[in-house]
């Protein structure tokens, strides 16, 4: 941005009527899409007085910010489209797989045979975890939430590969990366197996990676565990689905606590930590939580009331922040979910939750809110109806979120433009003044009391 004293002749123009001075805002260059935007630093040069700081940009929640610029996920809200790498996410959910996918999203092509022979190899390689793992898992009880479970077990394992530190090193950052994609299913279902007080399962490398994972969930005295292929179909087609949605909560968790140049076992903890409200991947949850409230088809218009008048819940599982029609991962999921329910009979609350969508897409409350269900309405069925728990749905997510994280904490580092990231804020607490305490009983060697005084 440069300072004019006449209009701008190309970009925009910026008048300050304090100073009567005009600045001309520099475009950035287009994103792919068309995406248009001016450097928010560049308006520090808007000044009142020479020592002023300058102008800041306010945006709380980031709602007209971009982060960065990415070449991994695109997505247009009003139209209704996600595309991984410019792959329509439709045909990638029919036609891929999950590693794949995550291939794809790290490399930004797909794999040859050659490539994707050795990135399943490498990835089935490392399903193991150090048997410390397993027994730091044991210290929780049998009812902590499996999410608390995850990120702990996540961040642990960062002590157990030091040298991840060296986050400049490609050959650290792709064996984090195998790593971590490699050893989350083992994790998720060291967790499962803790919670039902069952004894762990190791990984058989002779299965595909969702399959690997179902029997390690699922198989007991069996030699080898088959999983029903309705599962292991579904179970690939969502960690499709899930993995990566561009700059959502979780993510710019992992890309700033990234920024910072710590390993990414920390870095992806702290996304999966994220992950966990029920804003987020927690909607999962909080959709048959919700459900399960509600309790017979009958009592969905008092809920839908409720939900108006704004003093109950949400509708969970309604609402994006940047679709503004159907999600299209919410209409693939509803038709697995019919293909999961073909197989293995009707879940006993999908009535409920048809009839919730069907009220709600033809309220007035919700369709001038642009509110449509979203990824999360429909997947918690699909995951009970595998027998997975209801607090445990979101570590499913995490598994498949898992290859975006890093895909975008990869492109985070080596981004020159990129630094920690480190917010600004508008003070608007109180002025300075002197400390004077208020405490009647003061000492003036008070750091020494005991607190059992
Ligand atoms: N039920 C009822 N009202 C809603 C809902 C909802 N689910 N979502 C938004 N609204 C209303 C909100 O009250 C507000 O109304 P008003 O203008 O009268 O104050 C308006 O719609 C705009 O809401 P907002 O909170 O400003 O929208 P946002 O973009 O900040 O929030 C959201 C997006 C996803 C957090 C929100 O829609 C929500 O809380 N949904 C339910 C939770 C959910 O399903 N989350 C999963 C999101 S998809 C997967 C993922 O990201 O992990």
């Amino acid at each position: 941005m440069s300072e004019t004293k006449t209009a701008a002749t190309s970009g925009l123009e910026l008048r300050d009527p304090r100073t009567d001075r005009s600045y001309a805002l520099t475009l950035l260059e287009r994103g792919t899409e068309g995406d248009e935007a001016v450097r928010a630093s560049d308006l520090r040069q808007v000044k009142v007085a020479d020592d002023d700081f300058g102008l800041l940009s306010y945006d709380p929640a980031f709602m007209n910010t971009a982060s960065c610029k990415s070449a991994i996920t695109f997505i247009d809200g009003d139209k209704g489209i996600l595309r991984y790498r410019g792959y329509p996410i439709e045909q990638l959910a029919e036609k891929s797989t999950f590693l794949e996918v995550a291939y794809l999203l790290r490399n930004g092509e797909l794999p040859s045979q050659d490539e994707y022979v050795k990135w399943v190899h490498d990835i089935t390689y490392h399903t193991y975890v150090h048997e410390n793992i397993a027994k730091f898992l044991t210290g929780f009880r049998h009812d902590a939430h499996p999410m608390a479970m995850l990120t702990s077990a996540l961040a642990a394992l960062s002590s157990f590969y030091p040298q991840a530190k060296d986050i400049f090193d490609p050959e650290q950052r792709h064996i984090s990366i195998i790593r971590l994609l490699a050893k989350t299913p083992t994790i998720a279902a060291m967790i499962f197996r803790h919670m039902k007080g069952l004894p762990v399962v190791y990984p058989d490398n002779s299965l595909p990676y969702g399959e690997n994972y179902l029997s390690m969930v699922a198989r007991m005295s069996e030699p080898r565990y088959e999983a029903n292929p309705a599962f292991a179909k579904a179970l690939d087609v969502l960690l499709i689905l899930h993995a990566d949605h561009e700059q959502n909560c979780s993510t710019s968790a992992v890309r700033a606590v990234g920024s910072s140049h710590v390993d990414p076992f920390s870095a992806v903890a702290a996304g999966v930590a994220a992950l966990y409200g029920p804003l987020h991947g927690g909607a999962n949850e909080a959709v048959l939580r919700m459900i399960e409230q509600i309790g017979h088809p009958k009592n969905v218009p008092a809920f839908i009331e409720e939900v108006k008048g704004g003093k109950g819940s949400r509708l969970m599982g309604f609402g994006h922040r940047v679709y503004k029609s159907y999600d299209p991962r919410a209409k693939i999921v509803k038709k697995l979910a019919d293909e999961v329910f073909a197989q293995v009979g009707m879940d006993k609350d999908l009535e409920i939750a048809l009839k919730l969508e069907e009220a709600a897409l033809n309220d007035e409350y919700f369709v001038s809110r642009k509110l449509y269900p979203n990824v999360d309405f429909y997947t918690g069925l699909i995951y009970r109806s595998m027998a997975f728990p209801t607090s445990y749905f979101t570590v499913l997510f995490a598994m498949g979120r898992m290859a975006g994280w890093l895909a975008q904490w990869e492109e985070m580092l080596l981004d020159k433009e990129q630094k920690i990231a480190r917010p600004r804020q508008i003070y608007v607490g109180p002025g300075e003044r002197a400390y004077e305490t208020k405490l009647t009983d003061f000492q003036p060697d008070m750091r020494k009391d005991s607190i059992r005084k």
